[in-house]
């Protein structure tokens, strides 16, 4: 299986931009599974996951992104010129949400050229494991909030374009299919 032959390709290797997957795209939609344990493996797998989406000039990546079906994300959200602070987020959940709601033009790399508002409790409370395996308790609001949001629902297969109203995701998808199409012919 295609994503048992990437995640053994992790292991001892130096920090890889990987392929980074574009909807529509089934391996998108797949739930990932729980980390068992944060090893060498899983600090590959952050390390790659970061080069890959500075590569791609993302604030956020889920490991789905790249195939590996495993609950990571990485978040930079202060990239200021040369200045790199990737915080890993390993089997990241939501323990509480505010009931104020924030709005933010979303976009995402596996969606690439589309943009829209989506709305989401505006501050959340989640409890992951850090890139040491370390339990980390944080309250996020704005654009983190939104952020981390964002990214645990690609580990539940889910994409920002799922939130909005039938007729606009449509009109996404089938702008995203016709992208891909031309990327084939050129
Ligand atoms: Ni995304």
């Amino acid at each position: 299986m295609l994503l048992d032959r990437i995640r053994g390709c992790a292991y001892f290797q130096p920090m890889t931009v990987r392929p980074i997957l574009t909807a529509p795209d089934p391996r998108l939609q797949a739930v990932s599974m729980d980390v068992e344990t944060v090893d060498a493996e899983i600090r590959t797998l952050v390390d790659d996951m970061a080069e890959s989406m500075y590569e791609a000039d993302g604030i956020g990546l889920a490991a789905i992104q790249i195939g590996v079906a495993k609950r990571v994300l990485i978040i930079d959200l202060d990239q200021k010129e040369g200045k790199k602070n990737p915080r890993a987020f390993i089997n990241p959940k939501i323990i509480w949400v505010s009931e104020d709601m924030a709005v933010f033009e979303e976009g995402c790399l596996s969606v690439p050229e589309i943009w829209d508002d989506v709305e989401r409790p505006a501050r959340i409370k989640c409890e992951y494991l850090d890139r040491d395996g370390k339990k980390q308790i944080l309250e996020a609001d704005g654009m983190l909030a939104t952020c981390l949001q964002h990214e645990m629902d690609h580990l539940n297969g889910v994409l920002f374009i799922d939130h909005l109203s039938r007729l606009k995701r449509s009109m996404a998808i089938k702008k995203l299919i016709k992208a891909k199409k031309l990327k084939a012919v050129g």
